[in-house]
């Protein structure tokens, strides 16, 4: 196990020739996404990964995106003003969900979207189910005629034309030849495992960190004020303290704990000659493990219990591993933190978010996700009080 950036980078410093991504259930995973992105490796994964890296997150893609992701943050933000939010995992994960059914899947119209709701709530349910009597499993079989529909509603969408301002119409674009379109909707599949929870944790984190740091909301404000179209969220430059937040955020609580690859030739890594078949893994979340001493900010005038485990030193953002490194490195970072940005700016130019820490003194599990094990409360006050 590689644990410390320079270690994983040696680890995958010749990744595309002598690592493949470890696959502990091919063929369950191809039961439940084809061959998608998860499973292919060396020239095919290069290829796919060209296409998704293109239609997901290049420049011009993620203007088309931003409009609809801040409509549905906005969206989100405007209900939890009303009725408060119980749990906040639940909320970011309702969030989510629509942006994958809106804006990477393209289903707008209200019948389809219950539908698809359903499907994906469904169909993440049962990748966790492992092992030869996954088959004994209600979850798992549901989840596998989950992710028919979810294939079927994708199909759909592209015999009647895609919209181009979504994922699916992009990869529907740029997708080179007959064969790859017809691979897409598995391709959707993993992106929606790869993207929901995960964004849905980085969500709940960055409120919570802006929840806990008074300063940087203030300095965030200032920024929004002069921002007038949701496309300047991508502009890191104008929204600085913005993406300072975003990046301590994904840093200090990166959701995905564990990258596993598997020698397909032997190597020599950290002064031993492995040989080929051996496992080796580096953590995403090496920053918050390595981490860093508390500092934490105070909320509502009362300091986190000392077990809190919100709001410590980030350390510089570029040493974060948080969105991956090398070949397979996270292809929808600028989209997720695009989504975490919508959010900040929805809450914060009227609102200031409260989230009540004793929910996050009974500390957090890491498996699947780095979550807190307790549901965090969230209040959205005016923001009167701070001084505006
Ligand atoms: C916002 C929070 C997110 C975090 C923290 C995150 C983190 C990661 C990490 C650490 C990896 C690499 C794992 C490894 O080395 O094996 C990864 C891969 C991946 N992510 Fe993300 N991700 C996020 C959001 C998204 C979104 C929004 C999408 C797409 C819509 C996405 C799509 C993918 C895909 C397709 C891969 C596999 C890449 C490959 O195998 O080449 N992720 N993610």
């Amino acid at each position: 196990m590689a644990t410390s950036r320079a270690a994983v980078r040696e680890m995958l410093r010749d990744e595309r020739r002598a690592l493949w991504v470890y696959d502990q259930n091919p063929r369950q995973h191809r039961e439940l996404f084809g061959d998608s992105i998860f499973s292919v490796n060396g020239g095919g994964h290069a290829r796919t990964r060209d296409l998704l890296a293109t239609s997901l997150v290049a420049r011009n893609q993620l203007r088309r995106y931003a409009p609809k992701v801040a409509a549905i943050c906005a969206h989100h933000v405007e209900a939890w003003r009303g009725r408060g939010v119980d749990d906040l995992m639940s909320a970011t994960r309702e969030l989510t969900t629509q942006i994958c059914a809106e804006v990477v899947v393209g289903v707008a119209e209200s019948s389809e979207r219950e539908e698809f709701h359903q499907a994906i709530d469904a169909f993440l349910a049962a990748v966790p189910v492992k092992g030869r009597t996954r088959w004994l499993s209600a979850r798992y079989r549901r989840g596998l005629r989950a992710a028919r529909t979810v294939r079927r509603l994708c199909a759909r969408r592209m015999e009647s034309g895609c919209s181009p301002d979504t994922v699916l119409g992009q990869l529907v674009r740029h997708a080179p030849d007959e064969r790859t379109r017809r691979s897409l909707p598995h391709e959707i599949l993993a992106l929606l495992v790869a993207a929901r929870e995960t964004t849905a944790a980085l969500l709940l984190w960055a409120v919570v960190e802006l929840s806990l740091d008074a300063e940087g909301r203030q300095a965030i404000r200032a920024e929004l004020a002069d921002v007038a179209e949701s496309v300047t969220l991508l502009d890191r430059r104008t929204c600085s303290a913005l993406y300072a937040l975003i990046d301590r955020a994904a840093h200090l609580h990166s959701p995905n704990m564990l990258a596993l690859r598997r020698l397909a030739s032997p190597l020599a890594l950290g002064g031993r000659q492995l040989g080929e078949g051996a496992l080796v893994a580096y953590s995403p979340s090496l920053g918050s493990l390595n981490g860093a001493q508390s500092r934490h900010h105070t909320a509502g005038g009362s300091s986190p219990p000392s077990d809190c485990p919100a709001s410590s030193d980030p350390g510089p953002a570029a040493d974060s591993l948080a969105f991956g490194y090398g070949v397979r490195a996270c292809p929808g970072k600028r989209l997720g933190e695009l989504i975490a940005a919508a959010l900040i700016a929805a809450v914060l130019p009227e609102l200031t978010p409260r989230v009540e820490v004793e929910d996050l003194a009974f500390g957090v599990s890491f498996l699947p996700l780095r979550v807190p094990v307790r549901p965090v409360r969230l209040r959205l006050e005016g923001n009167r009080d701070e001084g505006r």
